[in-house]
């Protein structure tokens, strides 16, 4: 076998048999092929696709590149979430305390940003001191102790998604199904939870474009779920605009917190509709019953309170997040109603602030981002603030830049 051999295959856009994609993925994993070589494979792989065995496949290989946690002495009904990516979605600091403080168990590995989506991983780091690299050995008793533990992949843990997932942010092959599923699905399986909600994000701002391509996603990921014995459920949810009102990292850990401190807004309702799903499966109650669960852990203060439990447990000091950046406003030039709020733009944007990286030579400024003033359908007065942006970059914002907001 050799790798040419196989990135001509599937150039050609052919069917990879398990042999094939094991000797190229875990080759390069030990290092027997280079970066060029399996990017050539991977954007082969986004344009040419996979099918569902080869992702299957693929996933396997994944998995079994590292450990696989098992949690059943834990508990035996631990959940997980995740989300396709997205811009300003932060519900995973929300859902987390939210389930946690209700009784239940959730075992999370998060990753960094991906193309102009953002990464739990980066919004934790933006907490100083906050520890996202545990052992098994805290991973585990954070999770018996806490009751929500968020880390990155250790060295052991899918180290294969590790270093394909940062390949492809640097090469432009983030945009493809059968690697998104394999790479979700693989970090969801090995880390153990018995029920793992998708949220399957659609949209301008998403790795996912069409509805289409969402429900054959969903239908993917449930099979999964299937060969591997796993409660998985999905939604779709919509991500032409961003979920909050912040974006950047340590922006949407403020944001996060607000929510948990009873903020009522988009991202509070798709997080309360996480959560109660999730507690819903888990407890075996029905839909309203787990609302009703979610709505009083917000208002009595128990899921902020566990929010800085979790924070603490991971050694991070939220009293010293900060948000140092420089600032510009951006104002309308326009009376009239604001119709739309380009999540692809605004997520270009934050990454151009140095919210994000596109390459591993760049650091990540974790006060940048974007925080809107405004939301669909509100009425806006010309000059009024539409957006304020933080950047500690010396970069020149072009009209272009801000061209996100559409009022007429
Ligand atoms: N989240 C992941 O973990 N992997 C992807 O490919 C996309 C989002």
């Amino acid at each position: 076998m050799n790798i040419i051999d196989i990135i001509n295959k599937k150039r050609l856009g052919k069917e990879l048999s398990y042999k094939e994609l094991e000797y190229a993925f875990l080759g390069y994993l030990n290092k027997q092929h280079e970066d060029y070589q399996m990017s050539s494979l991977l954007m082969a792989i986004v344009i040419n696709g996979m099918t569902l065995e080869e992702t299957i496949d693929l996933t396997d290989i994944f998995i079994k590149s590292g450990d696989v946690y098992d949690l059943s002495s834990i508990d035996k009904n631990i959940v997980d979430k995740h989300s396709t990516g997205g811009v300003g979605d932060s519900t995973t600091l929300i859902v987390g305390p939210i389930v946690a403080s209700c009784g239940l168990k959730m075992a999370k590995i998060s990753g960094r940003g991906l193309g102009i989506t953002g990464g739990t991983i980066d919004k934790l780091e933006s907490i100083p001191n906050f520890d996202v690299k545990l052992t098994k050995r805290e991973f585990l008793h954070n999770l018996k102790t806490v009751g929500f533990v968020d880390s990155s992949q250790t060295t052991n843990l899918v180290p294969l998604d590790k270093i394909i997932y940062n390949l492809r942010n640097n090469s432009g092959t983030t945009e493809s199904l059968p690697l998104i599923v394999s790479s979700i699905m693989s970090k969801k399986i090995a880390s153990g939870a018995d029920i793992i909600l998708i949220d399957i994000k659609v949209g301008k701002g998403a790795l996912v474009k069409t509805k289409k391509d969402a429900n054959l996603m969903s239908r993917w990921m449930k099979e999964i779920g299937v060969h591997y014995n796993k409660k998985v459920v999905t939604i779709i949810t919509d991500m032409n605009t961003p979920l909050s009102n912040s974006i950047g990292n340590a922006l949407e850990v403020e944001e996060a917190m607000q929510v948990l401190k009873g903020k009522d807004c988009k991202l509070y309702e798709v997080s309360k509709e996480i959560s109660s799903i999730l507690i819903s499966l888990a407890k075996n109650i029905s839909m309203e019953e787990a609302q009703e669960e979610v709505e009083k852990s917000i208002i009595s203060g128990r899921a902020y309170n566990k929010f800085l439990e979790f924070v603490k447990s991971q050694k991070g000091d939220i009293k010293k997040l900060k948000i140092d950046a420089n600032i510009k406003v951006i104002k309308s030039k326009y009376n009239g109603t604001l119709k739309e709020i380009d999540a692809l733009k605004i997520g270009r944007l934050a990454l151009k602030l140095g919210a994000g990286k596109i390459n591993d030579r760049e650091t990540i400024d974790y006060s940048a981002g974007v925080k809107l003033y405004k939301n669909i359908g509100d009425k806006v007065k010309k000059g009024e603030i539409l957006a304020t942006l933080y950047t500690n970059k010396n970069i020149k914002i072009t009209e272009d830049d801000i061209n996100c907001f559409e009022i007429n």
